[in-house]
């Protein structure tokens, strides 16, 4: 069952839910299975715990709204980031990303990300793939070669120099390179830099394959679609009919349908019952996804109607992580082990999405930026030498006790 999980499991899950503007959506979850399969089930099942666990917090904050996003490329750069974290800030990264440290060490996590980026990025003909991470460093910044050492042979990391002091210029190098290796899908990264930034690291994915029974675009037609119980909107809607997995799960109330593409990696939509979606959500755990994978049946479906869509969403994570218990990085952060001092803060992690479903197949492609600041230096006073006290009324000013400490413990 684990065996067989896997490989679903390692990229992880594109999700989009309902929509109100743009295109309007059904409330899809897109699981894209990998092409090659990776030994490594506690790296697949606690990237499902976070993927689901940070689907919940988009969701609800983003109520009838599309979601989008990469599970996968945020777990990717908190871990890359992790390299350089010590201490409590190390443990709140590794256990938010759902690793649970009493059975699996920190080396053995970066060793299965090391493993999972390869395997990712070996070409196919079936599929294009490409995941990948750099940082952005300002010219000045002394890294610990560890740090570069690490980033390069565990995270493939590439290295920019960069100067930060003109942030605009920054922010367009760093929004091009994503740019570039997104396809042109993911444009404008970081909406904003602050000329304090010291560091940028970036995790990037794109995605691209055909499905294996294409629709026929002659088949598409306009059709309604229920964004809302008194909403509704006209879609183009696909039509076809094809042999499937395919399961319908009357205990959480909902069908599945999996389409394969042509690499034999997949997409799973779940469609809930009029007004389960919140149920469903709720419901949305890792052995839920286990149960419907050992559940899926091919089967028959004589018509499916699925709507053509292209969506897209940006977020900033700070506030997020922060309630998935990733707290430190923002203010009391340990990330010596990036320069040996301990003065670099996490300002932001932001993270854009696009997926596109059409006839054809599915085009998808995600980056997550996270950017380091110095934080102020911390003036520090330490009495820890004989010393004066005067307490002063402040009415009248009167010094109404005056004395110095030369010893703490007089008994
Ligand atoms: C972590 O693993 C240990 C040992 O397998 C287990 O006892 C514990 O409940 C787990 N913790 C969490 C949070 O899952
Ligand atoms: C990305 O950059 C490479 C190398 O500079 C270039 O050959 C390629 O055309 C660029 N791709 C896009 C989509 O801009
Ligand atoms: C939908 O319309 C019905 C009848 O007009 C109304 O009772 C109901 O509250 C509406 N539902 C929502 C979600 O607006
Ligand atoms: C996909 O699976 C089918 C059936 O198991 C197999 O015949 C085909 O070669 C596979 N295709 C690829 C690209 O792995």
């Amino acid at each position: 069952m684990a065996e067989r999980m896997s490989p679903l499991l390692a990229l992880g899950l594109l999700v989009a839910g309902l929509c109100s503007s743009v295109h309007c959506l059904p409330e899809n979850v897109v699981v894209k299975e990998q092409h090659r399969r990776v030994d490594d089930h506690t790296l697949a099942s606690s990237n499902t715990d976070f993927a689901f666990s940070l689907y919940k917090q988009l969701a609800l904050e983003n109520p009838n709204k599309n979601v989008i996003f990469s599970p996968l490329s945020v777990s990717i750069a908190l871990a890359f980031l992790s390299l350089g974290a010590r201490g409590s800030t190390l443990t709140e990264i590794l256990e938010g990303l759902k690793f649970n440290l009493t059975e699996i060490q920190e080396k053995e996590i970066h060793h299965s990300f090391q493993h999972l980026l390869q395997t990712l990025n070996r070409p196919s003909n079936q599929l294009q793939l490409s995941v990948g991470n750099a940082m952005f460093v300002q010219e000045e910044l002394k890294l610990l070669d560890k740090f570069i050492e690490d980033a390069q042979v565990l995270y493939s990391s590439e290295a920019f120099s960069t100067n930060f002091g003109n942030p605009e210029a920054a922010r367009s190098l760093i929004n091009n390179y994503v740019k570039n290796k997104t396809q042109g899908k993911i444009e404008e990264l970081f909406k904003r830099l602050s000329p304090r930034t010291v560091l940028v690291l970036v995790n990037y994915i794109y995605f691209k394959a055909r499905w294996k029974i294409p629709f026929d675009p002659k088949h598409t037609q306009e059709a309604e679609f229920h964004v809302s119980e008194n909403k509704t909107v006209e879609v183009p809607m696909m039509n076809t009919g094809l042999e499937a997995p395919y399961f319908r799960d009357e205990e959480l109330g909902c069908t599945l349908v999996e389409l394969m593409y042509t690499s034999n990696d997949s997409a799973l939509f779940i469609l809930p019952d009029e007004g389960k979606m919140q149920d469903l959500e709720a419901k949305l755990i890792p052995e839920t996804l286990t149960r419907w994978r050992d559940s899926l049946q091919p089967s028959r479906i004589h018509e499916l109607y699925l709507p053509k869509f292209s969506i897209k969403s940006d977020y900033e994570l700070n506030d997020i992580l922060s309630q998935l218990g990733i707290k430190k990085i923002f203010a009391d952060a340990d990330l010596s082990g990036l320069t040996g001092d301990g003065d670099l803060v996490v300002s932001q992690v932001v993270h854009g999405a696009a997926l596109d479903v059409d006839e054809e197949g599915t085009e998808g492609a995600a980056a997550t930026g996270i950017s380091l600041e110095r934080t102020v230096l911390r003036t520090t006073v330490r009495f820890n030498r004989p010393f004066l006290i005067a307490v002063v009324l402040k009415d009248t000013q009167s010094i109404i006790f005056l004395g110095k400490v030369t010893n703490p413990n007089q008994d």
